[in-house]
């Protein structure tokens, strides 16, 4: 049986005099911000009330949510923020788990003078509010926003940097780690810059997983079933696969920066499945000479293409200033360049063929859901651990040669567009796709482990 579309709305609305409030605090980044915003929609359909605790710095647009009761905590994150290092997330998700202690538990307790609160779901990165939830007696039940896949992965990193792994000569890059075969060696150099911070963050934010009353992940049980075993054994806690998030409310409105929504009569115009889409997602980074390259290699290839160039992408470049001399001319209306896009559309656009990522979570979980075959460049944290899944496990995705460079590029983009290796990732991803679909509707893994947790939250 094959379902298109959205999930059907859901239907065992709690009653409303059963109504309960939740607050919800999500770390200050659109990879975060968007599932947790989602996830309270799917909470407020079920009847809860929803409070958003959330930091200054990147404050999600509260008019989009009118539904909804919005607390700021005070943080002066962005006056810091780019004096930090960019290619260290563990540095300032340390630094955010310090800052906001005091400004949270203030807010929390004032809430909690105003009015019960069936539980906390907090962002697993905030390991902080474990000992918040603890002293002001409210279960915290957790949202992880990444794999189950990379939860597992992250399990060995301690060991794996206690083993100088995250240093290894290059001649060892192309072998795999004892470890976590899954992964190689070149793999684990791209995870972070800083072995020792990474590992006290992920031992920090696991130990306080394993300390919660339970766990919701944003994926579906058919996708990852042998990394949810040993999640159950890892964390032998109660556990949530409710996903995908976006299938029952999409991210537009979440979204930090303005979509430019022009291009979806560009792609009108286009031929099915014969567009490449590329955005490396919030937060990567590339260099100038990458940058170049990834024109040119575009530029190569002939077909039609929409890029995402966010601004801040290239390091000290405004916008498109490093483009190669001439290219928007050079492309024509074959190219179309963006400062952010509606993603989730453009995915679900019967002319795109081809996504090339940057491998983060969400953007993996909707392309999947679009069926649309991958071309991975993954930069940091949790994203070549994802590029992994997508290429060598369910096999849905190519991974580009670590140098960008533009005839790698082209010929990459060509093997999953035009080669026969392309149909059989298609059919592979559209399986998937199915499957997805699946879980959704009543009586699939998602749907029923919905239902499990809103009778789990109502029995705090
Ligand atoms: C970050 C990490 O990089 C990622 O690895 C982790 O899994 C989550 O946090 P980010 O880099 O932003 O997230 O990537 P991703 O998880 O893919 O999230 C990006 C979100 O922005 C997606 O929901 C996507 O639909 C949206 N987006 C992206 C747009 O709306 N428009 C765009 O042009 C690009």
């Amino acid at each position: 049986m094959e379902i298109h579309g959205r999930a059907p709305t859901l239907q065992w609305t709690v009653p409303t005099a059963t109504r309960r409030r939740i607050a919800l605090f999500s770390m200050p980044f659109q990879g975060h911000i968007n599932p947790m915003l989602q996830l309270a929609n799917i909470l407020h359909s079920q009847g809860f009330k929803i409070t958003m605790i959330h930091t200054e710095y990147n404050s999600p647009n509260h008019s989009n949510y009118p539904h909804f009761t919005f607390k700021s905590i005070s943080d002066n994150f962005s006056e810091i923020i780019n004096q930090l290092p960019k290619k260290d997330p563990s540095f300032y998700i340390k630094y955010l788990n310090s800052s906001c202690v005091d400004p949270f538990r203030n807010c929390l307790a004032g809430l909690l003078l105003e009015e019960p609160i069936a539980c906390l779901i907090a962002d697993a990165g905030f390991y902080f509010t474990q000992a918040v939830a603890d002293e002001l007696k409210i279960p915290r039940v957790v949202l992880r926003t990444s794999s189950l896949g990379c939860v597992v992965a992250y399990g060995v990193l301690p060991i794996l940097s206690e083993k100088g792994y995250f240093n290894p000569p290059k001649e060892d890059y192309e072998t795999s780690v004892p470890e976590h075969p899954l992964l190689k060696f070149k793999d684990i150099v791209k995870i972070s810059i800083n072995p020792q911070g990474m590992s006290e963050f992920v031992t920090n934010m696991h130990n306080q997983m394993k300390a919660s009353s339970g766990i919701i992940w944003n994926t579906f049980k058919e996708l990852e079933e042998s990394a949810l075993e040993t999640i159950h054994q890892d964390f032998p806690i109660p556990n949530f696969t409710i996903g995908p998030f976006h299938k029952y409310f999409s991210a537009s409105s979440s979204s930090l920066i303005e979509q430019d929504r022009t291009i979806i009569s560009w792609l009108d115009t286009q031929a099915p499945k014969s567009v490449i889409y590329v955005s490396f997602g919030s937060v990567a980074r590339i260099t100038e000479l990458e940058f170049q390259e990834v024109a040119h290699g575009l530029a190569n290839t002939g077909l039609p293409f929409l890029w995402v160039v966010r601004p801040g992408v290239v390091s000290g470049s405004e916008w498109l200033e490093l483009l190669p001399e001439k290219f928007l001319e050079r492309v024509g209306d074959k190219g179309r360049v963006v400062k952010w896009s509606p993603q989730q559309e453009v995915l679900a656009h019967p002319a795109t063929g081809c996504f090339w990522t940057h491998s983060g979570w969400n953007s993996t979980l909707e392309s999947i859901c679009e069926g649309v075959p991958m071309v991975c460049s993954p930069c940091f944290v949790d994203q070549p651990i994802i590029a992994r899944y997508v290429c060598d496990v369910w096999k849905i995705g190519v991974l580009l040669k670590d140098d960008f460079e533009r005839l790698g590029i082209e010929m990459t983009i060509k093997r999953v567009m035009m080669d026969d290796e392309g149909e059989e990732i298609q059919k592979r991803i559209h399986c998937l796709k199915e499957k997805v679909n699946l879980s959704l509707v009543e009586g699939g893994s998602s749907y029923r482990s919905l239902q499990s947790l809103v009778d789990y939250i109502l029995s705090f």
